[in-house]
């Protein structure tokens, strides 16, 4: 088992200092999602998988527990890269499929996350000890060039982490990707789906407040690594369906006037009461658009399938020959 740490703790706190000048001095305020994984938030982000309300885990789970071999069957991959892997708890029913079929050397998990990427490898690694597991702390906006070659490879990209990025953002990843890709080789994409509104709010508003307490972490984190001082009981946790870009969009209210000072930056920001600070969004997809936003990036849509209520979907995807450049 090995761990390459291409994003240390303080190129993370160098990042989030731009990051927060940047979300905290514009109007409307914002601050970026991959801040809220510290230990603490990969937790929580576990426990909201659990979630009654939280649903696209369970609806991925059940694809891949119906498709896992096929999968394994039309890719023969050597490799399996996992991007954003968290837990890599659902992964596993591929490793197992991959496993079964003699064909898997290699899993390569990268995520943000040092504590939870350090917790998930060594449990892989000790449950499939004849599979070599070469683990990397990063950003996949930034590192995918850190991605061990070789050919014979699959990126699995679940959970629809792809929707927490912005359109702009996602086109110009899906073409890195393509770029850190052999023609021939695999990205197996999950997405949530769009759906009713209220299905959607609740899996980001959870009655137990598991999500508020996620959300409300991105605050801990600003005051623990630039040394802030936001009260984080005064900042109430919004969930919102935008039906224009289709998406759900995670915010904090302030709930009085506030001026929360940030020493390592040297600044100090307002709050009017009432005032909203977007933290995620989350994009929801149809088979349509992810096929032709990968056809964009150089990838031909093979398979597509989503789970027995038609909530979440999950894309095997190929490389095709000539990436598309811009
Ligand atoms: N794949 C898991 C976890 C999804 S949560 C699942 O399907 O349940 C999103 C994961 O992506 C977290 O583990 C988080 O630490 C990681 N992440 C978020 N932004 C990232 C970035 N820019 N680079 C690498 N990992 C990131
Ligand atoms: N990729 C997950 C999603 O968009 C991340 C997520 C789930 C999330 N619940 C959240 C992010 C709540 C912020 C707040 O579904």
């Amino acid at each position: 088992m090995r761990i390459d740490v291409h994003l240390t703790p303080e190129d993370l706190t160098e990042g989030l200092r731009a990051d927060a000048r940047a979300g905290l001095t514009a109007t409307p305020k914002s601050l970026p999602p991959k801040y809220f994984y510290d230990a603490y938030g990969s937790d929580l982000f576990e426990r909201i998988t659990d979630l009654p309300e939280y649903y696209p885990t369970r609806a991925e789970r059940e694809i891949l527990t119906a498709h896992a071999a096929d999968i394994a069957r039309d890719t023969g991959v050597k490799t399996l890269v996992e991007l954003g892997s968290g837990s890599s708890d659902k992964t596993r029913l591929l490793l197992d499929a991959l496993h079964a079929q003699g064909t898997l050397g290699r899993f390569v998990p990268l995520d943000v996350s040092q504590p939870a990427l350090a917790a998930a490898t060594e449990a892989i690694a000790k449950d499939y000890p004849d599979i070599e597991v070469h683990a990397i702390v990063g950003d996949f906006t930034r590192d995918l060039d850190r991605i061990p070659g070789g050919g014979g490879r699959m990126v699995a990209f679940l959970g629809s982490t792809i929707g927490n990025l912005e359109p702009g953002e996602r086109a110009a990843f899906l073409r890195e990707l393509r770029g850190a890709l052999e023609p021939g080789e695999w990205l197996l994409l999950g997405t949530d789906l769009v759906k009713d509104a209220e299905t959607l709010v609740a899996a980001y508003d959870d009655a137990q407040g598991i999500t508020a307490e996620f959300n409300v972490n991105v605050l801990r984190v600003l005051n623990r690594s630039l040394g802030a001082d936001f009260d984080l009981t005064a900042f109430e946790h919004v969930a919102l369906w935008d039906a224009q870009h289709r998406w759900i969009e995670m915010r904090l209210r302030a709930q009085r006037e506030m001026l929360v000072h940030l020493p390592a930056l040297d600044l100090s920001v307002e709050f009017r009461p009432g005032e909203e600070m977007r933290t995620e969004v989350s994009a929801k997809f149809d088979r349509q658009t992810v096929a032709t936003e990968l056809a964009a990036a150089g990838f031909a849509l093979r398979q597509w399938w989503t789970d027995s209520h038609d909530r979440f979907g999950l894309t095997l995807a190929q490389a095709t020959d000539r990436p598309t450049r811009r």
